[in-house]
């Protein structure tokens, strides 16, 4: 579903992103870490057509996004980003920020739009949170608003940059349990974290980006096979 051949990206006088092949498949979820500043971010945001890259190419579900920009138009609404500081647009109350790209984009009615928004909402636990706007939320209910947002495109490919970085333990169970909702859903995710109980109890693959490559992280990965998912999907069933 996305696939990065031979990526490279120079920022800063450095090279970022050196040679990163990269293949993620349909229902799988990919953990990507490594230490900050090393190009996660700058891999998602080249993934998701918002990042030239200088060598390379990226395409997602067979359209090319780079170095032809020709599938980039076909992806609109099939991406969903979940940006590492969220980017909400703050003159605009949660439930609206949530429904914008579901009605100009799907073409869904306004109230259409809104029953998805509060059924995540309610997933996500900040149900209450709908009508507020986000200067009033807290890091954490900002971060769940973001996701309720990608969420709500039912995309086919998620890219979630840091996705639980300002929750606790018990809202970081929610998250793992929309992974999960997501691989069942045949979504492909790519899921960027420092959090590493939660990069175990999501990935089918975990690689670490080091120096420009990825790197397998093989013995970690056979400590996600013999994981178990069931505490996360019941905690979220139960919210
Ligand atoms: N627009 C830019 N111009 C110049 N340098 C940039 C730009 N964007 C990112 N960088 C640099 O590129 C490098 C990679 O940044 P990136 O945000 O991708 O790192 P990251 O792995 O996501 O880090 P973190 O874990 O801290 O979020 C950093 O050294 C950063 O300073
Ligand atoms: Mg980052």
């Amino acid at each position: 579903m996305i696939d990065c051949s031979c990526v490279f990206k120079r920022l800063a006088g450095r090279d970022v992103l050196a040679g990163v092949d990269l293949h993620v498949m349909r229902g799988e979820a990919l953990v990507l870490c490594g230490p900050s500043g090393t190009g996660k971010t700058t891999l998602l945001r080249a993934i998701n057509g918002l990042e030239p890259i200088d060598r390379g190419s990226i395409t997602v579900g067979g359209h090319s996004v780079w170095p032809s920009r020709l599938g980039a138009r076909a992806l609109r609404g099939r991406v969903g980003m979940l940006f590492q500081h969220f980017n909400l647009f703050e003159h605009l109350s949660v439930l609206d920020n949530i429904c914008l790209a579901p009605r100009q984009v799907l073409g869904l009615t306004r109230g259409e739009a809104e029953k998805r928004a509060c059924s995540l909402l309610a997933d996500l636990g900040v149900a209450d949170k709908a009508n507020h706007h986000p200067l009033q939320l807290s890091g954490g209910e900002k971060q769940r608003v973001a996701l309720a947002r990608c969420l709500a495109m039912e995309p086919g490919v998620m890219l979630l940059d840091e996705p639980t970085s300002a929750l606790d333990p018990a809202r970081t169970h929610q998250v793992a349990a929309l992974v999960e909702r997501l691989k069942k859903g045949n979504v492909a995710t790519v899921i960027v974290t420092h959090d590493r109980s939660f990069a175990y109890s999501v990935a089918d693959r975990m690689v670490s980006l080091e120096s420009g490559r990825l790197v397998d992280l093989e013995q970690e990965t056979s400590c996600c096979a013999s994981r178990t998912t069931a505490p996360a999907t019941a905690l979220l069933q139960a919210a």
